[in-house]
């Protein structure tokens, strides 16, 4: 009986021509109320010599039907990734013999670009590219640019800090809130003079708006040799952002600011001309580096002077181009991006 009923199974099974019809199959014989479940049922009702020689049939149907079934799974399974993949035809010449489908090429971000063209402005005149960690300890973002651990200044500059333990020369591990860090690691390692700039991001544990957003770029500048004043800082800047937004008749000024690392230390405005309106905006930070820094970089300041600045490129990026909101940036947004 058992034997006819494996017979009749094993051709359901290789009857079946699909991976659903093939299922039904399954319930029909191993489902709660299959014949082969059924079969297993009966056992209990059986003595015990019975049930072994019994037990033992259902079992190799079982197997069997098992080994069968699975086969033939397999073989649908198989059959009917195929039939699918041959339908899902993928024609790579499409656009070659269709020239209404346009090709999309990638572009470099807006942000990208404008780095470059900064680096390129500064390498024209002199300046070297450096670069540094964007995890930075307390000494370098704060302590070795004279900003000791109660100097109200680490509170105008939002830290995220890292979840790791505090080394006992360099304190936690921080995003570095700006590129100044990075005037300390070049002192170090090249001593003086030096030329160069530093473009990077930083981190700013701020709520975001139109202005504001926790990652941006800035570009470092730092100018160390003997007897250099701040009449050069305002020939450099004032070159580098005619060139960089294409006009010639730019106008920067200095106006005194604060900033622990340098001194004196100034803001810089540069006249904003639109249609027939004008005004001051503040663009970039700088100063006379403060003796304190260069000794903390490995340089003697009776013998070495120089100038530093920083500017956030994000927000150069927004006056050249008139972009209102920081986001817009880092949202890969498409509709955004295809203006450049
Ligand atoms: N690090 C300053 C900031 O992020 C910007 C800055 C100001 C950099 C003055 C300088 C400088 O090098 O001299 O707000």
């Amino acid at each position: 009986m058992p034997g006819n009923l494996l017979q009749q199974a094993l051709e359901e099974i290789q009857k079946a021509d699909t991976t659903t019809a093939l299922k039904d199959v399954e319930v029909k014989y191993m489902g709660r109320s299959g014949q082969i479940t059924e079969l297993l049922k009966t056992l209990k009702d059986l003595s015990p010599e019975e049930k072994r020689s019994k037990g033992q049939e259902i079992q190799t149907l079982k197997t069997g039907f098992t080994e069968a079934y699975s086969t033939r799974e397999r073989y649908l399974q198989k059959a009917e990734i195929d039939a699918k993949l041959k339908a899902e035809f993928f024609d790579i010449t499409l656009n070659e013999i269709n020239p209404t489908r346009s090709l999309q090429a990638g572009t470099i971000h807006p942000l990208s670009r404008m780095q470059r063209e900064v680096e390129q402005l500064f390498a024209e005149m002199g300046f070297q590219i450096a670069d540094g960690p964007e995890v930075e300890s307390e000494y370098y973002n704060f302590e070795a640019l004279n900003i000791p651990s109660h100097h109200p200044a680490r509170d105008m500059q939002d830290t995220f800090f890292l979840d790791h333990p505090k080394d006992e020369k360099h304190g936690h591990l921080l995003l570095r809130t700006h590129t100044s860090p990075v005037q300390i690691r070049m002192m170090e390692k090249h001593g003086a003079p030096l030329r160069i700039i530093i473009p990077g991001r930083v981190f700013r544990y701020e709520a975001t708006d139109a202005t504001h957003d926790s990652t941006f770029n800035q570009i470092e500048g730092l100018f160390i040799d003997k007897g250099i004043g701040l009449a050069q800082l305002k020939g450099v800047m004032n070159e580098f952002l005619q060139r960089f937004f294409g006009e010639s008749d730019i106008k920067v000024r200095f106006r005194p600011g604060y900033f622990p690392f340098v001194e004196p230390g100034i803001e810089m405005d540069m006249l904003w001309k639109r249609g027939n309106h004008s005004k001051w905006l503040e663009v970039v930070g700088a100063g006379m580096i403060h003796p304190n820094v260069l000794k903390a970089g490995g340089l003697d300041p009776d013998q070495y002077q120089g100038w530093a600045f920083g500017f956030g490129l994000t927000r150069m990026a927004m006056l050249k181009y008139g972009i209102d909101d920081i986001r817009h940036l880092h949202s890969n947004d498409l509709r955004f991006l295809n203006q450049f």
